[in-house]
């Protein structure tokens, strides 16, 4: 039989459709394109409504096509249910490797033991799952239930195979990779990763501003792989909004972390997640974001409209701010970030950068990110992907930079 993953969401998606493509090859099925599937397996995404209609819309369609169809990821019980009506399975990713399916022979209980389907130069690794932290406006704890923390010993070794088999950016990812807690620190296996032989860059994502310790800036300071790049979601720049968020920190708390971060590591790249709208966010709470995305001068902002989430506490307080203000104010932080980091990209323009690779877009162009993960256009008659190269920056525009290759 002929299967097809689509996936949904963040890089954990991603990493588990790995292993999901892992095991149906190994139980005899074959990877096909979206044309020629007879079986689909939607890994879905729950963190915001869009998602699920869109999840929705696509499993109709397959199963109007007359396609064998599993609904599997992130779902809540009351989306499971919907989806129950559409698809011939729904199951837990868990379930996916556990439960027995007519067409798969074998099963496997600890699906992490399964090496992921790698796709160099990136290898996602998920070194936890769950969540403990019950944002109030957040699906994760309900969706992925408690915090679950990898062994050591298991995501050393997976990193290990990802890098032999050509990969050289190494993610590891967790919905609070700070509280990790497999048998060692999270520095600790920063530390241990950074130490395997080759040439590779290791990136993480994603941290909370309550765990944040000291001790990852000297890390990302030592460990020469670790890239100086920080994702840190403050979520709302206002401190009556963040109470109601249930992120127990205030802006003065999180300036302090950035402050330090950027004495200690002055070429750090900023990367932030802000939801606008959330229920009670009126325009002097939106003005505080807007003063601290200013103040900060981020490199990325990962934008989100309140989306009111079953199940979640801010689910029972009002969704009053209207779909055309969460626009508007959405808009207005999309063009303080192009404004400021043009200004930023500017500084590239002729300077010569190591960059990776990552993917072609048509022939003759390529995309690729710096260690400070700036994206980076290439135009080059040469096969870039999967390669380190060095480019000397001749434009650049908002959203990145244009480069071509150095002579060597
Ligand atoms: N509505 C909008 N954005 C959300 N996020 C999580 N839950 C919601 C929601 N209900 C955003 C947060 C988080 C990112 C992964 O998704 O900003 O950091
Ligand atoms: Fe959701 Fe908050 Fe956990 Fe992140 S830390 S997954 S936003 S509950």
């Amino acid at each position: 039989m002929r299967y097809c993953v689509i996936t949904y969401g963040c890089q954990m998606n991603k990493n588990d459709s790995e292993r999901i493509s892992t095991f149906f090859d190994e139980n005899g099925l074959e990877s096909s394109l979206p044309e020629n599937a007879e079986l689909f397996i939607i890994n879905s995404c729950s963190i915001r409504q869009s998602a699920i209609d869109r999840i929705r819309e696509k499993a109709k369609k397959i199963k109007s096509e007359n396609k064998k169809l599993i609904i599997t990821g992130c779902l809540l019980k009351e989306d499971k249910k919907e989806m129950q009506e559409i698809a011939d399975y729904v199951l837990s990713t868990k379930e996916i490797f556990s439960n027995p399916l007519p067409f798969l022979k074998k099963k496997e209980e600890n699906y992490f033991q399964i090496e992921p389907k790698r796709n160099p130069p990136t290898a996602n690794i998920s070194i936890m799952t769950g969540c403990n932290n019950f944002c109030s406006y957040c699906v994760v704890p309900y969706t992925k239930g408690r915090e679950f923390s990898r062994p050591k010993e298991e995501i050393i070794e997976e990193a290990k195979k990802a890098i032999e088999k050509g990969c050289k950016e190494i993610w590891l990812l967790g919905q609070n990779v700070n509280s990790y807690s497999g048998g060692t620190s999270f520095s600790n296996l920063l530390y241990e990763i950074n130490k395997i032989k080759g040439d590779f860059w290791i990136r993480f994502t994603s941290s909370h501003p309550k765990d944040f310790s000291s001790d990852l800036i000297d890390t990302i300071k030592s460990c020469k792989k670790v890239t100086n790049y920080l994702n840190l979601p403050v979520q709302s720049g206002d401190d009556e909004i963040l109470k109601k968020m249930n992120r127990p920190y205030t802006i003065d708390q999180y300036k302090k972390i950035i402050y330090d971060v950027k004495k200690n590591i002055p070429n750090i790249t900023l990367s932030t997640d802000i939801i606008v709208g959330f229920p009670g966010e009126k325009e002097k709470n939106f003005h505080n974001t807007v003063k601290l995305i200013n103040e900060i001068n981020f490199d990325m902002i990962y934008i989100g409209r309140y989306s009111p989430r079953p199940q979640t506490e801010a689910f029972k307080m009002k969704n009053d701010v209207s779909q055309e203000e969460k626009k508007r104010r959405e808009k207005i932080i999309t063009e303080i970030l192009k404004e400021n980091n043009l200004k930023k990209n500017k500084t590239y323009k002729g300077k010569n950068v190591k960059v990776l690779v990552l993917k072609k877009i048509k022939e003759n162009s390529f995309l690729g990110k710096t260690q400070c993960y700036k994206t980076v256009l290439i135009e080059s008659q040469d096969e870039l992907v999967g390669n380190f190269v060095k480019v000397k920056i001749i434009n650049y525009s908002p959203w990145g930079l244009k480069g071509k290759i150095s002579p060597k």
